[in-house]
């Protein structure tokens, strides 16, 4: 049985997967490429030194590393001014009703996010109080599709990690809740996350029943 559910935050609770995909795009642009939204699947879930990495690879740029952090520190400002539009209804649709309907029940939640920006986020939409414990980009030292992220936020909950259930977006992501020994459920399309349990569009239509019947 379920006993507490982990979510991931960019693109499960909030859709801020598209500032990430603006910023990280912009700084390409600047730098002489185009970054697609193929590509940028593959930042989703990682770090965002990482993702440096990854979208500098892509374009063929070598940087030194006092260049990179000021390039990622630009894209996280870049990426902080596009999430200051944001306000408590862009949450995504049913996510709230779900948290409420997980409270109402007793079962604790957890955040397990790459993110440290994961705070200020939750802040800013108004759902910091939903989770019982936040693990985010300034506690792990090992990211998805490292199972560390759910790992912690399990016992952070004293809930055994078979009997927790993790809400993802990216392929990473998902890896990283089953590499943890937990049940993954994918948000998004089913094509793309293929090592998911199963795979939902969103929680407009998904609560605590649907969830038993995994
Ligand atoms: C999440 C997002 C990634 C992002 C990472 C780090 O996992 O899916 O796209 O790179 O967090 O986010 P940060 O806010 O710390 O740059
Ligand atoms: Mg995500």
């Amino acid at each position: 049985s379920i006993q507490a559910c982990l979510f991931d935050l960019d693109g499960v609770i909030v859709d801020t997967a598209q500032f990430h995909y603006i910023a990280w795009r912009e700084m390409a642009q600047d730098l002489g490429f185009d970054l697609t939204r193929e590509e940028n699947e593959r930042l989703k879930g990682i770090s965002r030194m990482e993702s440096l990495d990854i979208v500098l690879s892509i374009g063929g740029v070598l940087l030194s590393d006092e260049e990179k952090i000021r390039r990622a520190t630009a894209k996280n400002a870049r990426y902080l001014e596009l999430c200051m539009q944001m306000t408590p209804d862009d949450a995504l649709p049913g996510v709230r009703r779900f948290l409420d309907e997980l409270k109402q029940n007793s079962i604790p939640s957890g955040l397990g996010s790459a993110s440290k920006n994961a705070k200020v986020i939750l802040e800013r939409i108004n759902m910091l109080h939903y989770f019982d414990t936040i693990v985010d980009g300034n506690r792990i030292t090992k990211g998805k599709p490292d199972p560390q992220v759910f790992l912690m936020g399990a016992s952070d909950l004293n809930v055994p990690p078979a009997h927790c259930v993790v809400f993802e977006d990216a392929v990473a992501g998902v890896q990283s809740a089953k590499a943890a020994g937990m049940l993954a459920v994918g948000i998004g399309e089913a094509s793309i996350l293929t090592e998911a349990d199963i795979v939902i569009p969103g929680f407009e239509n998904f609560g605590l029943p649907q969830l038993e019947n995994i």
